[in-house]
C-alpha cells in the first residue's frame, strides 16, 4: 500500500466470495430463460475479477463480452460525457443480457450503457454490480442483482482501483489520505 494512503477493509475475501456464490444461485434460478445462452456483458476494466468469480457461480449456459467505456465529467454534475471505447464482439439481438459492473455510483455511466444496449435489441437486459452506491445517484437506473450497498468512501481492492492501482488486493477497502479518517 502506498505510504500516503491507509486503507481499512471493508469487505473481506471471504465476505465476497459468499455474496458472490448467492448472487450466482439467484441469476441462476432468475436469468437466462430464453432460447439461447445468457449474454453476459462485462464493463471493463472495473468489473473483470468479479465477472471472474461470478460466471462460475453460474449454472447456466453463457457467453461473455466486454466492453470498455471512457467517461469524464462536465463543469455540471448533471451532464456526463460517456464514450464507447472498446465495443462488444458479438451481437446481442434477441439475447438474454446480464450487465456486469464492479460499483455503480451516480448511475451516469451504467444509464449510458443500458441506453446504448437497449438500441440493440436484447430480448431481456439485466444488470449486476458488486457494489451499490445507491445514496450517490444522479441517473436512475434499474440495479437488478448487488452484491453490498456502499456509503461515500472511496474503495479499491477485488477490481477497484485508485489511478489504476490496486485492483489486485483480494479483498475490498476504504482509501484515505494519512492524516484523515
Ligand atoms: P458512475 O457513472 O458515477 O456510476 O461511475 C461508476 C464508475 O466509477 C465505476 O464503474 C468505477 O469505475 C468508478 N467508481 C465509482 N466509485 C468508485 C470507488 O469507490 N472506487 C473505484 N472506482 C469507483
Ligand atoms: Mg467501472
Amino acid at each position: 500500500m502506498h505510504p500516503e494512503f491507509h486503507k481499512r477493509v471493508i469487505f473481506t475475501e471471504e465476505d465476497i466470495s459468499r455474496r458472490v456464490r448467492e448472487l450466482g444461485a439467484e441469476i441462476t434460478a432468475g436469468c437466462g430463460h430464453g432460447s439461447g445462452p445468457l449474454a453476459v456483458v462485462s464493463i471493463l476494466k472495473g468489473g473483470f475479477i468479479f465477472l471472474a468469480d461470478l460466471i462460475r457461480a453460474i449454472d447456466l449456459d453463457l457467453t461473455v463480452d466486454f466492453m470498455a467505456i471512457s467517461s469524464y465529467r462536465e463543469s455540471s454534475l448533471h451532464s456526463s460525457g460517456v464514450r464507447i471505447v472498446k465495443d462488444l464482439s458479438d451481437s446481442i439481438f434477441d439475447r438474454d443480457v446480464l450487465v456486469v459492473e464492479d460499483i455503480v455510483d451516480t448511475g451516469l455511466t451504467l444509464s449510458y450503457i443500458l441506453r446504448n444496449l437497449q438500441e440493440r435489441g436484447p430480448r431481456d437486459l439485466r444488470v449486476c454490480t458488486l457494489l451499490d452506491r445507491t445514496g450517490s445517484r444522479i441517473a436512475p437506473v434499474r440495479v437488478d442483482y448487488h452484491g453490498f450497498e456502499v456509503g461515500e468512501e472511496f474503495l479499491v481492492g477485488y477490481g477497484l482501483d485508485y489511478m489504476q492501482k490496486w485492483r489486485n488486493l483480494r479483498f475490498i477497502c476504504a482509501l484515505a489520505e494519512k492524516g484523515q479518517g
